[in-house]
């Protein structure tokens, strides 16, 4: 399961995420979730077209080939 931890870096937080091969995670881009960083499906009642980005860590196959 992706683990992540949010830090403060020169005064800006970052975020890093750290996935399992062949992990799937869905992120916020609107900026308004409840579950931030991760996507809720909030965006859906916002105004705008921000919507999630998904992301795909390569399986254990993929990455040694
Ligand atoms: S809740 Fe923000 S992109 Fe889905």
């Amino acid at each position: 399961m992706a683990e992540h931890q949010t830090e403060d870096r020169f005064g800006h937080l970052r975020t890093t995420i750290t996935l399992e091969p062949g992990e799937r995670i869905v992120l916020c881009r609107c900026m308004k979730s409840g579950d931030f960083p991760f996507c809720d499906g909030t965006h859906k009642e916002q105004s705008g077209n921000a919507g999630p980005i998904v992301v795909t860590a390569p399986s254990m196959n993929e990455e040694e080939s």
